[in-house]
C-alpha cells in the first residue's frame, strides 16, 4: 500500500477547500502543505493561517514540509494549527535532535528533510527521534521541476537501512513525481509520494491521482 500525499502548492488557491476534498475523495492519504520562506528558498508561500483554515477541511493528516529557516521558531505554531506531521530540513537545523524533540513534545509526528545533495549518514544517529523522512528529489522551492534520480539510491540505502533495525519510520519522495517518476520510487522503499503538478497541474484531479498511485502500486 502506497499514500498519495498532493502538494496544494499546484492547488487554486482561489479555491483551496475544494481542491482539497476533491483529491481527499480521490484517494490522496495526506495533504502536503509547503511552507517557504523567502530565504531557506527563493519563494514564499504559506503560513500557519493556512493550516489552521484547512483544518477543518480534511480528515486527512497534514503533512507540513517546513522550508524555512530556524524551524525551532514556529513549530508551537504550526502544532496548535493542526499539523499531523512537520517536517524540518536537516540543513535548516544546526540542533536537529532538539528540534525532532520540540516537534514530539507538541504531540506532532516528526519528519526530517534532506536535499537532493544532503546524505542519509546526517540522520543515522536521530532515527529514534524521527516518524519519517522526505527524500527531495528537486531543489526545493518551486512546483513542476524534473525528478533527480540521482536521490534514488539514498532512499534504498535508508529504506535496507529501516528494514534491518525494523524502524517504524515512513519514506516519503517529494519533488518530479509523476506516473513514470513513481515506479523506481517505490521500488526504492518510498511508502509516501508526494505530487503537485501531476495531480493539480491537470483538470481533473481525480482521475491523475488515481492514475499516478495505480502506477505506483504497479
Ligand atoms: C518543492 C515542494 C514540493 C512541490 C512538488 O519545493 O517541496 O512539495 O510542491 O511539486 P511537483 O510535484 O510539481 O514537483
Ligand atoms: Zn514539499
Amino acid at each position: 500500500m502506497i499514500k498519495i500525499a498532493p502538494s496544494i502548492l499546484a492547488a487554486d488557491f482561489s479555491k483551496l477547500a475544494e481542491e482539497v476534498i476533491e483529491v481527499e475523495e480521490a484517494g490522496a492519504s495526506l495533504i502536503h502543505i509547503d511552507v517557504m520562506d523567502g530565504h531557506f528558498v527563493p519563494n514564499i508561500t504559506m503560513g500557519p493561517l493556512v493550516v489552521e483554515a484547512l483544518r477543518p477541511v480534511t480528515k486527512l493528516p497534514l503533512d507540513v514540509h517546513l522550508m524555512i529557516e530556524n524551524p525551532d521558531a514556529y513549530i508551537e505554531q504550526f502544532a496548535k494549527a493542526g499539523a499531523d506531521y512537520i517536517t524540518v530540513h536537516v540543513e535548516a537545523c544546526p540542533h536537529l535532535h532538539r528540534t525532532l524533540q520540540l516537534i514530539r513534545s507538541h504531540g506532532v509526528k516528526s519528519g526530517v528533510v534532506l536535499n537532493p545533495h544532503t546524505p542519509v549518514e546526517t540522520i543515522l544517529h536521530v532515527l529514534d527521534e524521527i516518524d519519517l523522512v522526505l527524500f527531495m528529489t528537486v531543489n526545493p522551492g518551486f512546483g513542476g521541476q524534473k525528478f533527480i534520480h540521482a536521490v534514488l539510491p539514498k532512499v534504498k540505502q535508508l529504506s535496507n537501512i529501516i528494514k534491518e533495525r525494523n524502524l517504524p519510520i515512513e519514506i516519503e519522495i517529494d519533488g518530479g513525481v509523476d506516473e513514470e517518476t513513481i515506479i523506481p520510487c517505490v521500488e526504492a522503499g518510498a511508502t509516501i509520494l508526494v505530487a503537485g503538478s501531476a495531480i493539480f497541474g491537470k483538470q481533473n484531479r481525480a482521475e491523475a491521482l488515481r492514475e499516478i498511485k495505480a502506477a505506483g502500486e504497479g
